[in-house]
């Protein structure tokens, strides 16, 4: 009962979100409140997951001063790094199943990114990278990393 109601909730709240942040409005979140769906991790997991998020950032702003310079070919070099190694199903969080489809969606959007390049077309490129920064917005609003059991799992191995 619990388990359906939460999950029910975790839907209502996960895919309204993320509609939101690939239509681009602005967040609905108020200050001080924090109810993002807690994704399970491992201390291990959690810290190689916010180490390759910060990457992500570094990456993000590499493509733009690339995009600047119209060096397409830097642009597509630094959105490769954009993808992970290894199947999505190894990836932390993978086991929520809204965080895996955001995980795979971001990913696709990704490879359209660099599909974008090969235009050589600053306008096309943006769309593409606003799409792919709706992926990274969604997932921020909708999920946070949880080292604890969320309610009805298993406990942490
Ligand atoms: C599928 C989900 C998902 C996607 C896509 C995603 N992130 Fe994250 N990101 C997370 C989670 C979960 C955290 C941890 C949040 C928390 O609990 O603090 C995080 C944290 C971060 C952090 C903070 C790292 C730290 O040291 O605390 C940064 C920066 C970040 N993400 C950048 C990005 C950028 C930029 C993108 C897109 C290019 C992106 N992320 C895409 C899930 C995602």
């Amino acid at each position: 009962m619990v388990r359906a109601f939460s999950k029910m909730v975790m839907s209502i709240l996960v895919l309204s979100i993320p509609l939101y942040a690939l239509a681009g409005e602005p967040s609905p979140v108020p200050a001080g409140a924090d109810s993002r769906y807690p994704v399970q991790v491992t201390p291990e997991e959690a810290l190689r997951q916010k180490g390759e998020m910060r990457n992500n950032l570094a990456v993000l702003r590499n493509t733009l001063a690339a995009l600047a310079d119209k060096d397409f070919a830097g642009v597509e070099t630094s959105l490769r790094k954009l993808a992970h190694e290894g199947p999505v199903a190894t990836r932390p969080g993978v086991s929520t199943t809204v965080f895996r489809d955001l995980e795979k969606g971001f990913e696709g959007s990704v490879d359209k990114a660099i599909q974008a390049t090969h235009n050589a077309d600053v306008t096309v490129v943006l769309r593409a990278l606003s799409d792919t920064m709706g992926y990274c917005q969604a997932c921020h609003m909708a999920f946070r990393q949880s080292l604890e059991a969320k309610p009805g799992a298993e406990p942490a191995k």
